[in-house]
């Protein structure tokens, strides 16, 4: 059933080889026949069980767990969650030496877990364009301002990339080459303002024939062209590394993993290496904020370069952790901790089968220790508004104070670490 041999590898393939300097400079690659020929009919036959299984699901209940959200315009299955042993193999895909081994090729370690898999499908009544994003956000609870993360990844490499491989024909897509570089330009900017579900002056079509992927840096601007009632069957997966020179941001699993008992031994092998290294991952978090727990400067300098060995960008990891740290802040308020678990998980902007994870990383800290950590926090999440509201076209639904693009001006590590240990 896998076609995996005792080192994940399929048996008998060529793996397919890429350039990890065109995905640097383009943001994107095209790679031809991710799923090899002879395997397209078998996976279209298993993806369509697990679309009927989770439409009945969504049929008695639109917020069935089996989707992070219904979503009519795209809907989207986080289809691990519906699979048995007679459809691993759509799970085990994510696994493959095209899927995997290419995302580790381009991460440049082995060290890669898979963050995300969903299958993106077409809506049942015509959408028509979506707006044009960057798969980023920059708010209290989310991610670093652009440039930040943008600078992090040009000195230190990328920290996770995305996938789009297509079951059928596919060219709803289109990217700007290179944005994923540099923050939007005043003329996309305007054009975006003009109309922000039209074709950008320089932008370019992904055009992918069934089986065909493309995989790109997320920061890049892109755009879903037309959600059209053309039969749309997409695997989206996000892998991240761990053994890479930054912290990635969005680094944490968005699956639970029950559904690992249906996948091969070797299949079962690879995702319990994933969770371990995620487990790794959260004991140096832990250390990392016991570091500031215990106003330790030390201690921190050593957690921190655990986490982002990359000396340029060390701000950016901060920030990113300042932000996990307020989504467990908010888990342990009485408020939210009672409700029930999707609840729970929509109180904090976690995802349902996602909310677990991060409990699992709040459980090792009490109520007060998370309440302090906010508040060492809180200088540099001052320093990370602006005094007015502002939008920015592409990054933002609607205006915020949390500073979009640009890190804080003036204010680096040694600035952080002097905000908390002076008063110690
Ligand atoms: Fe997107």
């Amino acid at each position: 059933m896998s076609g995996l041999d005792s080192r994940g590898r399929p048996n008998g393939a060529h793996p397919i080889q890429i350039n990890p300097e065109q995905l640097l400079d383009d943001g994107y690659v095209i790679l031809r026949n991710v799923v090899p020929p002879e395997r397209l009919n078998e996976l279209r036959a298993s993806f369509e069980t697990l679309v009927d299984r989770q439409q009945a699901n969504w049929a008695r209940d639109r917020d069935d767990p089996g989707c992070f959200a219904y979503v009519a315009k795209q809907p989207r299955l986080a289809f691990q969650t519906v699979i048995d042993a007679a459809t691993a193999n759509t799970v085990e895909f994510c696994l493959h030496e095209n899927t995997l081994g290419v995302s580790r090729q381009a991460l440049g370690t082995r060290d890669v877990g898979l963050k995300q898999m969903i299958l993106l499908c077409n809506p049942e009544t015509p959408y028509g364009p979506d707006l044009w994003h960057r798969d980023v956000s920059h708010g209290p609870t989310n991610n670093a301002p652009l440039a930040g993360l943008q600078a992090d990844m040009l000195s230190n490499g990328p920290g996770s990339v995305q996938w789009n491989i297509p079951l059928y024909d596919d060219d709803v897509l289109w990217v700007v080459p290179g944005s994923h570089r540099r923050l939007n330009t005043p003329r996309e900017n305007q054009e975006l303002l003009n109309d922000p579900r039209a074709k950008l002056s320089n932008c370019t079509q992904v055009s992918l024939k069934a089986g065909d992927g493309v995989m790109y840096i997320n920061t890049i601007l892109h755009w879903p062209s037309n959600y059209s009632t053309r039969l749309r069957r997409i695997i989206h997966l996000r892998y991240t590394s761990f053994g890479g020179q930054l912290f990635p941001y969005g680094s944490r699993f968005l699956w639970e993993p029950d559904f690992v008992r249906h996948l091969s031994p070797e299949g079962q092998a690879v995702f319990h290496r994933f969770l371990e290294l995620a487990q790794l991952e959260d004991d140096r978090i832990e250390a990392f904020y016991r570091a500031l727990l215990d106003q330790d400067p030390e201690a921190f300098r050593q957690a921190l370069a655990l986490l982002h060995p990359g000396d340029t960008g060390r701000l950016v990891c901060v920030v990113l952790l300042s932000k996990l740290a307020r989504r467990m802040g908010a888990l342990k308020r009485p408020e939210v901790a009672n409700l029930p678990e999707r609840e729970r998980a929509s109180a904090v902007g976690e995802q349902t089968f996602s909310i677990r994870n991060l409990e699992s990383l709040a459980r090792r800290f009490t109520g007060s220790e998370t309440k302090l950590l906010g508040q060492r926090f809180a200088p540099l999440d001052a320093r990370l508004q602006l005094e007015t509201e502002h939008f920015v076209p592409s990054l933002a639904s609607k205006p915020t104070r949390y500073a979009q693009e640009h890190m804080p001006d003036r204010f680096d590590l040694d600035d952080f670490i002097a905000s908390w240990s002076n008063a110690a």
